[in-house]
């Protein structure tokens, strides 16, 4: 675990050792996981009836953005119905022959966990088709004239596939999936909840208002407010008595540089360049990427979707454009915030000062 604000914002597990403490604070069934109550409510009987009649679950999509709960899910669904998990990832599995020996693998019944399934290639894909739909393995024998194909039979699984961008996942794939399940961003006071929860399980006292705090500035995202709890953590007991108290989180988030909104030096920094450098916009997301020396994707995965639902950012045809709200978020910090360049000008300033230069 590094201090580094980046790292401690990005959405993904950044470290092994933090893997770990994620894998602690996992919650372990449906009861115990918070907040998504639609999603939960649905999942449930999904469960229930396959459980029920012995058979395998539909299919089933998570998409949402990182951090919000997918894997946690998926494990959790492979709990409930009292079977075994096997994880991969869609850029894991390289070859056709990877994926079979995989599906090959399976138990009857078991979950098959495939992250970032939109990464998964064409021919890989192609093998999951009649795989997920007739629980079929369709094998080529043999090369040029003589080759044939024989079609061998699975044992019936379930697969859970979990993307941040349910967009780019090609539609024959998406078709497969009998449910799909959107994850959103957790409200307040779910966030307290996951707080305490994982302050419990850490075995950190904390005050009901300091859980607040550290909610209020998680960005949505369960794993961002654990991190956030950790580092806080770190604060309480080398500065403190080791309990975890508002004042502590204030300490902590200054530190840290991140602001009552939950936003860290990057996230200033995109908002700054969009008004300062652009005229507020609109911009291209390659721009934006360039000037914070950032990959296209990870602006929009990690950083975009939380300032779209803060309402600071739009998303136009034209690009990207920073709101008033944003404007008004870094004028409050002491930013210096041109004119946007997208309003109209104003005409009658003009006749009222014609020697201003258009
Ligand atoms: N509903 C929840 N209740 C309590 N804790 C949660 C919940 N959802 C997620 N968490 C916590 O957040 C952490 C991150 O969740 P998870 O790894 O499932 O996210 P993810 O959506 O798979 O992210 P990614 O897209 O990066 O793979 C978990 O370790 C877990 O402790
Ligand atoms: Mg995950």
């Amino acid at each position: 675990m590094t201090d580094d604000p980046l790292s401690l914002l990005a959405g993904d597990a950044a470290s092994t050792g933090e893997q770990a403490v994620e894998g602690s604070l996992r919650p372990r069934s449906l009861d115990e996981y918070i907040g998504q109550r639609d999603v939960k409510a649905s999942l449930a009987v999904l469960l229930a009836a396959a459980k029920g009649r012995g058979e395998p679950a539909d299919h089933v999509l998570l998409y949402g953005p990182p951090g919000l709960g997918k894997t946690t899910l998926a494990t959790i669904i492979a709990r409930e119905l009292d079977v075994n998990v096997r994880y991969t990832s869609g850029p894991a599995i390289e070859r056709a022959g990877d994926l079979a020996a995989i599906l090959t693998s399976l138990d009857e019944r078991d979950v098959l966990f495939i992250d970032e399934i939109h990464r998964l290639n064409r021919a890989v894909e192609e093998i999951l088709y009649p795989a997920m739909e007739d629980f079929a393995l369709d094998v080529m024998i043999g090369k040029g004239p003589s080759a044939r194909s024989l079609r061998l039979s699975l044992k019936p699984f379930t697969v859970v596939g979990a993307t941040t961008r349910a967009g780019r996942i090609s539609s024959p794939l998406r078709d497969r999936f009998g449910m799909s399940y959107r994850l959103d961003f957790y409200g307040e006071d779910e966030l307290t909840s996951i707080v305490r929860r994982s302050a419990g399980i850490l075995n950190v006292p904390i005050d009901p208002e300091a859980a607040r705090a550290i909610a209020m500035r998680g960005r949505g995202t369960p794993r961002i407010v654990n991190r956030l709890l950790r580092r806080v953590r770190d604060h309480a007991e080398v500065h403190g008595d080791g309990s975890i108290h508002p004042g502590a989180v204030a300490e902590a988030m200054r530190i840290l540089d991140i602001d009552d909104l939950g936003l860290d030096a990057t996230d200033r920094k995109l908002l700054a360049a969009i008004v300062q450098k652009f005229g507020s916009g609109p911009v291209g997301v390659a721009a934006l990427a360039a000037v914070l020396a950032e990959e296209q994707e990870t602006v929009e995965d990690v950083y975009e979707p939380y300032l779209l639902r803060l309402g600071f950012l739009d998303r136009t045809p034209q690009g990207r454009v920073a709101t008033e709200a944003a404007r008004s978020h870094l004028a409050s910090l002491g930013y210096d915030v041109p004119a946007p360049r997208r309003a109209e000008p104003d005409m009658t300033a003009l006749w009222d000062n014609p020697a201003q230069p258009s």
